[in-house]
């Protein structure tokens, strides 16, 4: 017989922590972290056209959609809680020098313009970049086998500026160019947007979990890597100061991306600033949850709480994620 009877000095040693965790109410009670609806940001991907919609192999449940579809869809979302969506553009024609991002009738202008009118009150953030625009998939001007740093900060500005002028309430750059937050808010506050403020991809790693989004957006560029702007996954402190740079240059929100294998960063940006931190759990990260939980290795509902909490856990405040739209809808 084991004898199962606790010593008897235990009871007034041994720190009982299980007190609790008795029973569900007192769990209720001291939870440290919630993720609400309002902390999600939907990303949604425009493309032209009218009534058409296409799937995403890598991204399940993730769809290309026409400015009119995609501005129902907005809608029906917003309805249902959903706080902000972010836009990204997959255009048809492309350019050496990504001039449908600065078109005024771009796709991601479209967009904008039917998702404010579908839904005035969502928060509608637009992706300002190069890659989706150009025909080398980079994510600026190229000369000479590389990007151009100021080129192309004068093109994403004028980026921005034609976002704000279709009704885009808030800008996010996640190009990585040298200068850019500083360039944007001066051209935004010469335009009259001074109002709008700018998420920044600030430390956004040169990650292998984009590549599903990549698919989505058509943006893989052609030969080459983004390593030369995109942060050495390695190197947290020069991640931390490329944030610190982003909020000195007039960043409202600064966005550290992917989410899940950089909740370090996100902890330890927690503790150098007091502005809004946004994480982004990005299309690999997605991929990964819908492969295992297909497959039934994973409990989808269960595992997507659990990866949001850790993030939010690790100090973000915001959290960008393609389960936005299966949340507000309750199906996950
Ligand atoms: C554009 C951009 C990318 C993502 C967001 N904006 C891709 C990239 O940098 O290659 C990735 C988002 C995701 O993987 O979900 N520069």
């Amino acid at each position: 017989m084991i004898n199962t009877k606790p010593p008897a000095v235990s009871a007034g040693v041994i720190r009982r922590h299980r007190r609790l965790r008795a029973t569900p109410a007192v769990r209720a009670l001291v939870c440290e972290t919630r993720v609400g609806l309002d902390d999600l940001v939907m990303p949604m991907f425009a493309i032209e056209g009218t009534g058409r919609r296409e799937d995403i192999a890598a991204m399940p449940g993730i769809q290309r959609l026409t400015p009119d579809l995609l501005a129902a869809e907005a809608a029906d979302l917003a309805d249902r809680g959903l706080c902000a969506i972010l836009l990204f553009g997959v255009p048809h024609a492309k350019d050496d020098l990504g001039s449908g991002a600065y078109a005024d009738d771009g796709v991601v202008q479209q967009a904008v313009r039917a998702v404010k009118g579908a839904a005035p009150d969502l928060v509608v953030i637009t992706d300002v970049c190069l890659c989706a625009y150009t025909t080398h998939g980079h994510c600026g001007v190229v000369r000479d086998g590389r990007i151009l740093n100021d080129e192309t900060v004068a093109l994403l500005a004028r980026t921005a500026v034609s976002h704000a002028r279709a009704g885009a309430d808030m800008i996010a750059p996640s190009d990585m160019m040298d200068g850019r937050v500083a360039a944007i808010r001066a051209a935004l506050d010469a335009d009259g947007f001074t109002e709008t403020p700018i998420m920044a991809y600030a430390a956004k790693l040169a990650s292998a979990f984009y590549g599903p989004f990549r698919e989505a957006a058509h943006s893989a560029p052609a030969t080459g890597d983004r390593k030369s702007h995109q942060l050495n996954p390695a190197n947290a402190r020069e991640a931390l100061a490329e944030a610190m740079t982003d909020l000195d240059e007039g960043a409202d929100i600064v966005m550290v991306k992917p989410a899940m294998p950089c909740l370090d960063l996100i902890a330890r940006l927690r503790t150098r600033t007091d502005a809004p931190i946004a994480a982004y759990q990005v299309s690999g990260e997605y991929a990964m949850l819908k492969a295992a939980a297909a497959n039934g290795w994973l409990d989808e509902p269960q595992t997507v709480r659990e990866s949001l909490t850790s993030i939010k856990r690790a100090g973000a405040d915001i959290i960008i994620t393609y389960y936005a739209a299966q949340i507000a809808r309750g199906t996950i």
